[in-house]
């Protein structure tokens, strides 16, 4: 219950950016990665899973305060997404192995920017907006690859794998510290936080509280 439809994201997006390079590309290893949003519930748990399967992740975030709670779940660094909220250069210095984009517009277009050769970017989210500008560059001078991530319409196939990779990527007592149980009518008071971007972690609403 605590992973819902965004723990499963995170899992399809972690996988994509590190397992589908190195495994079906049979492409070189995936160190360094980027998370967007990553304070966020598919960000979060992102970084997490990165972290466990070997990466040093960077996440970005717009809030500073959760810098330390961030490197408590396996981010090496962080930075504000300010620094890629920004026009993006066309290729910008190659920095990381692939991505986790849960934020759309100008970070995305700045991520696909700083990938290396042969990159994944998983992306899943708009949170910034839906505009991506872009160019062809990324693409056809670093073979860096973009690739949209569906939670809907994945196969039955590849739920059973992912949710089968939970328990060795997921640590449950330390997301446990990230959730907020509220009732049905607490939310009333949480939403407004939410819309201001003023809340972080998961909220998990109990309707026998
Ligand atoms: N494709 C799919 O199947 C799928 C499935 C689930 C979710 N999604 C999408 O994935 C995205 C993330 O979902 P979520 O559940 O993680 O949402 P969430 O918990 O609300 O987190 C989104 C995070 O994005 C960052 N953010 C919010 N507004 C921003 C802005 N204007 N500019 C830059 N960053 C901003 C914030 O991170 P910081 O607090 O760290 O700054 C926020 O915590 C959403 O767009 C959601 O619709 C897609």
């Amino acid at each position: 219950m605590i992973l819902g439809t965004a723990g499963f994201t995170a899992l399809q997006c972690a996988f994509t950016t590190k397992q589908t390079r190195e495994v079906l590309l049979l492409g070189e290893k995936v160190q360094d990665v980027l998370v967007t949003g990553a304070s966020g519930g598919v960000g979060s748990i992102a970084t997490m899973i990165l972290s466990k399967l070997g990466c040093n992740v960077t996440a970005v975030t717009g809030k500073d305060s959760n810098s330390e709670y961030l490197k408590s779940i396996g981010a090496k660094n962080v930075i504000n997404t300010s620094e890629l909220d920004k026009e993006a250069r066309p290729l910008d210095k190659g920095i990381y192995d692939g991505a986790v984009d849960t934020v759309g517009g100008n970070v995305l277009s700045n991520v696909l920017s700083h990938v290396k050769d042969a990159g994944i970017v998983a992306a899943c989210g708009n949170a910034s907006g839906i505009k991506l500008n872009t160019t062809v560059m990324p693409f056809i001078i670093r073979g860096v690859k973009l690739w949209g991530i569906n939670s809907v319409t994945a196969s039955i196939k590849r739920r059973e794998f992912l949710w089968g990779e939970v328990e060795k990527l997921v640590d449950f007592a330390l997301l446990e510290k990230s959730i907020k149980e509220v009732s049905l009518g607490e939310l009333i008071d949480v939403y407004p936080k939410m819309l201001q971007g003023k809340t972080s972690g998961r909220y998990i609403v109990n309707l026998n509280k």
